[in-house]
């Protein structure tokens, strides 16, 4: 029987092969029978990916300086299916206060009524987490910088107590990426990318990835794909391959942007604090300087207090950043944060409206005289009000 598989005749691309399957077919009987066996690296059915997916993992993994990889169909899907690998009830989990909207919520609203015990940390706990730490304690969430506030963790402080109270750690090292923070070699379990982001690179495409070095823990997450159906199509597996060749020279000049665009904004008049650890201003500079070696591209930033309309003004007149919730991409996104969203996370680092920003690939110049322009608009806002 034809199974559709090209001859292996002479051809190489640059380009990789896109390889769709729902189903894997065996050659023989006894290879059907023991096709689970194949995994957590072969190919069994297409729920675990085909070629074209194992590749990316390769390619991840070889980026975070790991030895394995597993792909999901979203960043927010990487957090919860290694919470979902790894958290039962009666465990004990710690969440960083400024971890992922969409992590906290679901340890909230699914986990902690599946019976685990869920508790909320301050971000710069650092190595005071054993005081937190109890006999049922089995996965520690961390997220540096944090979402939106920006809050830095000592995260080699976080990753040597775990590793002595025996105790799995998982980071969202999504802002940092692995060029800018190797997060296994500082003893982070689970290292997790929202693809989305900088690995993609052209905000089109929706995947997340977990990268670990433990083999036990690569089949307990392989396994856990499968059963959750955490299928990422091979088109998508694709569009990342293609964003990762131009990953390194995308956060190289992102990085060196972001820092001079933030740099521009703070001697702002009315900018009231900048939440971005490159900054020597920050709470969490000491830690950004030992341990990252990038900018990043994200920041957010308070204002002088004024009333909501003026941030209308600000918005609307935004000409070079296109208002968006996401980040990471080669387009300048601003995204706005209420008052509110703050004052009701414990431990969070300002209870103030918060605008974020996002640099991409435009000229700093262009970005910066389009920022001046929207605060001037912000300030007529303000007086008017
Ligand atoms: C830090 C961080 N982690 C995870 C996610 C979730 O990624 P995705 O949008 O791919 O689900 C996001 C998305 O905004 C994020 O900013």
């Amino acid at each position: 029987m034809s199974t559709n598989t090209p001859h292996q005749e002479a051809f190489a691309s640059l380009s990789p092969a896109v390889m769709r399957a729902s189903t894997v077919v065996f050659d023989n009987f006894e290879d059907f029978v023991q096709r689970k066996q194949r995994q957590p690296d072969g190919f069994s059915y297409g729920v675990t990916g085909t070629p074209t997916a194992r590749l990316l993992e390769q390619k991840v993994a070889t980026l975070e300086h790991g030895h394995h990889c597993v792909i999901a169909p979203s960043g927010a899907a990487a957090l919860m299916t290694t919470l979902m690998g790894f958290v039962r009830g009666g465990d004990h989990l710690l969440v960083s206060a400024a971890c992922y909207g969409s992590l906290k919520t679901f340890a909230d609203k699914w986990l902690s009524h599946m019976g685990v015990e869920v508790e909320l940390y301050p971000p710069a706990i650092g190595a005071e987490i054993a005081a937190l730490i109890k006999a049922n304690t089995r996965m520690i969430c961390m997220e540096a910088p944090g979402t939106v506030t920006m809050e830095m963790q000592d995260i080699p402080a976080i990753t040597a107590v775990a590793r002595q109270r025996g105790v799995l750690t998982m980071l969202d090292n999504t802002w940092a990426s692995p060029l800018g923070f190797r997060a296994l070699e500082h003893g982070v379990d689970f290292s997790i990318q929202a693809a989305t982001k900088f690995f993609s690179g052209h905000s089109d495409v929706l995947m997340g990835c977990i990268s670990m070095n433990d083999h036990a823990h690569y089949e307990i997450l392989r396994e856990t794909q499968s059963i959750l159906g955490q299928q990422v199509s091979p088109e998508d597996c694709f569009l990342v391959l293609r964003g990762l060749e131009t990953l390194a020279l995308r956060v190289q000049a992102q990085s060196a942007s972001t820092i001079v665009v933030a740099r521009h904004l703070a001697a702002h008049p009315l900018v009231d604090k900048l939440l971005y650890p490159p900054l020597e201003s920050d709470p969490g500079h000491a830690l950004w300087k030992r341990d990252y070696q990038t900018n990043g591209c994200l920041f957010s930033m308070i204002l002088k207090p004024a009333p909501e309309p003026a941030f209308h003004g600000f918005f609307d007149a935004l000409q070079q950043f296109v208002i968006g919730a996401s980040w990471g991409g080669v387009h300048s996104l601003a995204a706005y944060y209420p008052a509110a969203l703050q004052a009701q996370r414990p431990f969070s680092a300002t209870d103030q409206p918060v605008v974020r920003l996002s640099i991409g690939l435009e000229d700093s110049a262009l970005l910066m005289a389009d920022l001046d322009q929207a605060l001037a608009a912000y300030g007529r806002a303000m007086t008017a009000t």
